[in-house]
């Protein structure tokens, strides 16, 4: 514990030596109409990210706050410049700075896509930005050439405030983030030099958090190779199915966000593989079908959440049990579906709140859809979900984890990534 928080504050020391070392009056030096020049930048990234940066921003069609207007000359890690982005130092390039973090929430910008901007600056290790408006795909996150791994300690969640990055009209000041900041997060100090200390109680994790954009179009068939660990992308216009690749993640993904969308198809077998991840929200979507039997092996999920979908057939016995001896699950949000049964080891789950399934089709049960609405449904010709396995392989992950233990613990919605990001 005492080397994860010696960690923890040599990150945040460099993050403010950042802004200390940041060149001042940089952009005063050069008259308004001089175009940057390569050695007009502290370091080759900066002057590429700033490349990047214009390229993005001749794109944007709107800017009600006027944000990129402070987006102009050489000094992308200035105070009052180039709000949204921040710079660090990374090891092993002495005191070089680069863009390691872009955070654009509530600016409301309007930009036709996001590829070629995110994943194009060169050191980028989070991108924020809810509620935007970038129509277009997600960007290509397979090809985010991250170089520095962002750590996020597990008892400490990365985490945004409401007023970071969101103030209306003040651009944020580093000063001011090295103080205010509750976005714990910390290079993977020596993985440039290939020590790669290892810390207690951190790991390795990327975010990408996208809600509230416009993004729209299918999620990317390879988005499983991404090794993305906190992927949000809540309230969006996303279609088409979760790719099947998705069972890739299951050693890095913690948290997934795919709340209200658009999103159809059958629940890939492979969501089950998922075993580290402790959110799955995919709730407020068009998915179809039964829950498949894998998501027995998703022993780390506390938060599922699948309403507000058009999923049937029965709750099943071994996805009430991982709330129970085998797993970690405090909330199994099933409401508004068309489910017909729950297996018995579900009812004490209703019981005790755990489960919700309001408003579906169980008989017996209160708070239930007519049974004329439920008809309706029943007559509606399926989409045919390929055909299950009676006989499930977990990941030997999620065996170790069951047999570990499975404690169930209540935490605060907040203190989960995605759902604080959702909030910003
Ligand atoms: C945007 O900001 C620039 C520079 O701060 C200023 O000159 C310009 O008048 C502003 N435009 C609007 C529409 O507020
Ligand atoms: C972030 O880390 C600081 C310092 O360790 C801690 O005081 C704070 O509670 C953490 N914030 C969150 C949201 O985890
Ligand atoms: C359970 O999850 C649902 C859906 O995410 C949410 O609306 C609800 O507030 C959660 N309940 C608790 C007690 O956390």
């Amino acid at each position: 514990m005492e080397e994860l928080h010696k960690s923890l504050s040599i990150v945040l020391f460099i993050t403010c030596i950042a802004g200390a070392v940041a060149y001042p009056d940089g952009s005063e030096l050069l008259s308004h109409k001089a175009i940057p020049q390569p050695q007009d930048f502290p370091s080759e990234q900066l002057y590429r990210s700033y490349l990047v940066i214009q390229r993005f921003k001749s794109t944007i069609t709107s800017d009600p706050k006027n944000v990129t207007a402070s987006w102009i000359g050489n000094d992308i890690c200035g105070e009052a410049t180039y709000v949204g982005f921040y710079c660090g130092v990374l090891p092993g390039r002495g005191n070089k700075l680069t863009v390691t973090a872009v955070i654009l929430n509530g600016y409301r910008l309007h930009a036709p896509k996001l590829q070629g901007f995110v994943d194009e600056i060169p050191d980028l290790a989070l991108f924020h930005a809810a509620s935007n408006n970038f129509g277009g795909d997600i960007p290509r996150v397979v090809g985010l050439g991250y170089l520095y791994k962002l750590n996020v300690g597990v008892d400490l969640p990365l985490h945004t405030q409401a007023r970071l990055g969101g103030r209306v009209g003040a651009s944020p000041s580093l000063s001011a983030w090295c103080v205010t900041t509750t976005l714990n997060f910390t290079f993977d100090i020596g993985a440039d030099t290939g020590k790669g200390r290892k810390f207690p109680g951190v790991t390795d994790a990327k975010a990408l958090l996208l809600n509230h954009n416009s993004l729209s179009g299918p999620l990317p068939a390879d988005l499983g190779y991404s090794k993305v660990s906190y992927l949000a992308l809540a309230n969006n216009r996303l279609t088409g199915p979760i790719p099947q690749s998705i069972g890739h993640l299951q050693d890095s993904l913690f948290e997934m966000l795919l709340l209200n969308n658009q999103l159809s198809g059958c629940l890939p077998h492979e969501l089950g593989m998922l075993t580290k991840a402790a959110v799955i929200d995919a709730g407020m979507n068009q998915l179809t079908g039964p829950i498949p039997s894998s998501f027995s092996c998703l022993t780390s999920v506390e938060q599922l959440n699948l309403a507000g979908n058009r999923l049937y057939g029965q709750v099943p016995e071994a996805l009430c049990m991982l709330a129970g001896p085998a797993g970690r699950l405090t909330n199994l949000t099933l409401s508004s579906n068309y489910f017909t049964s729950v297996a018995p080891a579900c009812a004490a789950l209703i019981k005790d709140g755990v489960l919700d399934v309001k408003n579906n089709c169980i008989p017996g049960l209160a708070n239930q859809r007519r049974p004329a609405e439920c008809a309706a449904f029943q007559s509606q010709p399926k989409t045919t979900c390929p055909p299950e396995s009676t006989l499930v392989a977990c990941p030997a992950a999620a065996a170790m984890d069951a047999a570990a233990l499975g404690e169930r613990k209540v935490r605060d919605y907040s203190s989960y990534v995605t759902y604080a990001t959702l909030h910003d």
